[in-house]
């Protein structure tokens, strides 16, 4: 039977996903925003392109929840994005509020769903989701290393003219600026990138990566980015829906035991056997001393941002 994905938030990331989707063929797509009109618009634009590319995907857009019932898996695109000179974080606030009242909706109509997040500041997001929906953490992730690693790794190939896909890396931590590129197994057809690209330079290459949604929301002005993310979400609903258990990695909940990363309860962007139930299994990689420290800051940060909104009224957490 072909799986029904709902895509909460039409904007430029959600729209962009539908087409990613349309494309592979085999899905149904619903599209939800408030705006009127314009899921819909977009909808049957999509609709419209599927004879040309030759694709029986079935895309609707509409502005009522409860089209989105049943739904196998969500994406939760909806808030604000940033402004230029803003940080991730800036967005808290205002996007808790609305990831909230999404997840709520989505818990009620689509109980059995798996719920994967892009909204930011995105880790702190997934606390919501997580907390709000009653889902268990394995239903509950969110996407931002995907697009940090690729980011990093498209990077990397413009700096040795080497094709993306001899590009092996990761990219660890929150989504923000204190994000963890794992220097010490990167590497380009095996070959350890520090051998490749002199040390100056790949420090340059690591900060244009933490910074790299900041480059584009600059050069944009209006909005953030949107092709990478929505490609990066693609990727992740391909391993669900395939249960293909890649390895990818994604915001996920660490819980009791720190998915042996030290760092428990926690969204944090770590690798993840990602199949039909969800996040499958955390995988521990090895972690360089000076990355475990950056690693840890960086959690330190997520955290910093969860605690904040255990102060929000009504409570959003408990
Ligand atoms: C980015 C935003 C979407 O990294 O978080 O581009």
């Amino acid at each position: 039977m072909r799986k029904k994905i709902t895509i909460v938030g039409s904007g430029q990331t959600g729209a962009t996903l539908a087409h990613w989707l349309a494309i592979r063929g085999d899905v149904d797509v619903v599209l939800y925003d408030i705006v009127e009109g314009m899921p819909q618009g977009k909808a049957l634009d999509l609709m419209e392109a599927m004879p040309v590319i030759g694709s029986d995907a079935h895309i609707i857009g509409t502005n009522s929840w409860s089209d989105t019932a049943n739904s196998d898996i969500v994406v939760i695109t909806s808030g604000l994005p940033r402004k230029p000179g803003m940080s991730r974080d800036d967005l808290l606030k205002v996007n808790a509020g609305i990831v909230a009242d999404c997840t709520r909706h989505v818990a009620a109509l689509s109980p059995n769903s798996i719920l994967i997040l892009l909204t930011n500041p995105l880790d702190a997001m997934c606390h919501i989701a997580l907390h709000v929906s009653g889902f268990p953490s394995e239903r509950v992730f969110g996407q931002a290393g995907i697009l940090d690693t690729a980011r990093f790794r498209a990077f990397l190939a413009m700096e040795t003219g080497m094709s993306v896909a001899e590009v092996n890396a990761y990219v660890l931590g929150g989504h923000g600026d204190d994000m963890v590129p794992l220097l010490g197994s990167t590497n380009i057809g095996g070959v350890p990138v520090s051998k490749l690209i002199p040390a100056d330079r790949l420090a340059a290459i690591v900060e244009r990566t933490r910074k790299g949604g900041g480059e584009i929301v600059s050069l944009l002005k209006t909005g953030s980015a949107f092709y990478a993310p929505s490609a990066a979400l693609a990727q992740m609903i391909d391993a669900v829906l395939n249960d293909r258990k890649r390895i990818l990695p994604c915001a996920v909940y660490t819980g009791a035991n720190g998915g042996g990363y030290g760092v428990n309860d926690l969204y944090l962007g770590l690798p993840a056997v990602i199949g039909a139930a969800g996040v499958e299994k955390i995988i521990e990689v090895e972690l360089t001393a000076e990355e475990t420290t950056a690693l840890q800051k960086s959690a330190a940060a997520v955290k910093e941002l969860v605690e904040a909104l255990r102060g929000f009224e009504p409570p959003l957490l408990p």
